[in-house]
């Protein structure tokens, strides 16, 4: 066990009040215990900064309750100098704020179930939020650590206990030094206590997490209470097994595949399972991330509601900055023929959205057309 004053609960009492935890009719609930939910998608894209009830919560066991005064943080593994460091040592460094969008590598899973069915959470397009976060440089902890030599990546342990193997462990998650060790305008990694410009809840991390900037959320640790400076990756399960993508869930498939860091380009039309329309001319909506590479920028998004024959460039609102979405809205005509409306969109950094992704046992990275089916009424 790591760090001090952990308790366990479902809905703590720092939810209460923090008075910000999400209910039913802020976020559709995929499970309860351990907490996972998605906003519906109208309610996504109304802003460009996602409101705390509206960010989606991706958590693999009860949110661990930590008394905040007793709080450390531990930085030791590959450093001459390891550090105990209180919330309070941490918020006398110097503070950052960076908005960056977070996106589970599970988002938009479901769909792959039409290929094949896929386990975990079932989550449709709002496994995405962007949001500002505030805390300190990763790269100026470590400074202060003092690197040695032979220092190649991080990693983040998460005060939470995840049922595993008749134990428990906690999530955890690395990621390479050249990456840790990036600073301002690029942050590579920052150690978060505040989003959006209030504490973190619980749902979100309370009181510290790590935010990688367009890395896929898993590396992006909640309740972080452990750093670890290695010569390797790490060796926790969410690293070394889950969050790859494989074809078979053996042990050689794992072996053989790497850890996914980066998140692809991805977009989604901001609708229900199903658009029920009259003919006529109508305007929809929805985001767009390019993909998770510094200087990375929207070039199009485009869509159509003749199968992809023809296609038309939806206008892009809200700011452009690294690693963050965007939102968009496009006219569309809709006749007696039209069966369904399909986005896709490129980056400036050769990015797009295939026609299909290949189905994976895990369910990850699906970033493929999006597509509503359309009932002409
Ligand atoms: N950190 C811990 N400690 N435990 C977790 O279950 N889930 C990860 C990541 N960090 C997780 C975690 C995953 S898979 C994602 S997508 C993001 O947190 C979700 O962050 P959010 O719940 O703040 O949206």
């Amino acid at each position: 066990m790591i760090g001090s004053g952990l308790l366990i609960a479902g809905l703590s009492q720092c939810d209460l009040a923090l008075g910000q935890s999400p209910d039913e009719k802020d976020l559709i609930f995929r499970t309860t215990d351990p907490r996972n939910a998605e906003p519906a998608l109208g309610d996504l894209v109304k802003h460009w900064i996602t409101p705390v009830k509206h960010f989606y919560v991706r958590s693999h066991a009860p949110n661990p309750v930590i008394d905040p005064e007793s709080f450390t943080l531990q930085v030791e593994g590959l450093v001459k100098k390891p550090l105990t460091l209180s919330l309070d040592a941490l918020s006398k460094l110097k503070q950052h704020t960076v908005t960056a969008t977070l996106t589970c590598a599970g988002n938009r899973r479901a769909e792959f179930n039409k290929e094949g069915k896929v386990g975990g959470v079932q989550w449709q397009a709002g496994a995405i939020g962007n949001a500002k976060w505030t805390g300190v440089q990763l790269a100026d902890v470590l400074e202060m650590a003092q690197l040695t030599d032979n220092a190649r990546h991080v990693w983040f342990e998460g005060l939470d206990e995840i049922k595993r193997d008749n134990g428990t462990i906690p999530f955890g998650a690395s990621i390479p030094i050249e990456k840790a060790m990036q600073t301002e305008p690029d942050i590579g990694a920052l150690l978060v206590t505040q989003m959006n410009g209030r504490p973190l809840t619980a749902d979100h991390g309370f009181p510290l997490r790590t935010v990688v900037p367009g890395y896929i959320g898993a590396r992006s640790v909640k309740w972080l209470g452990k750093i670890l400076v290695s010569d390797q990756p790490s060796t926790n399960h969410y690293v070394a097994t889950a969050y790859k993508i494989v074809k078979q869930t053996k042990p050689l498939d794992w072996k053989e595949a790497g850890p996914i860091y980066r998140f692809p380009i991805n977009a989604a039309i901001a609708a229900d399972e199903e658009i029920s329309l009259g003919p006529g001319t109508f305007r929809i909506s929805g985001y767009v991330l390019p993909s998770g590479i510094s200087g990375a920028r929207i070039r199009r998004v485009q869509v159509s509601t003749d199968s992809g024959d023809t296609w038309v460039n939806a206008e892009l609102t809200g700011a452009e900055q690294d690693y963050c979405w965007r939102l968009w809205n496009a006219k569309i005509k809709v006749t007696e023929s039209t069966t369904e409306v399909i986005a896709r969109a490129t980056d400036t950094k050769g990015g797009f959205m295939p026609y299909r992704v290949p189905w994976n046992a895990k369910g990850y990275l699906q970033n493929s057309w999006y597509r509503v089916p359309v009932k002409v009424q």
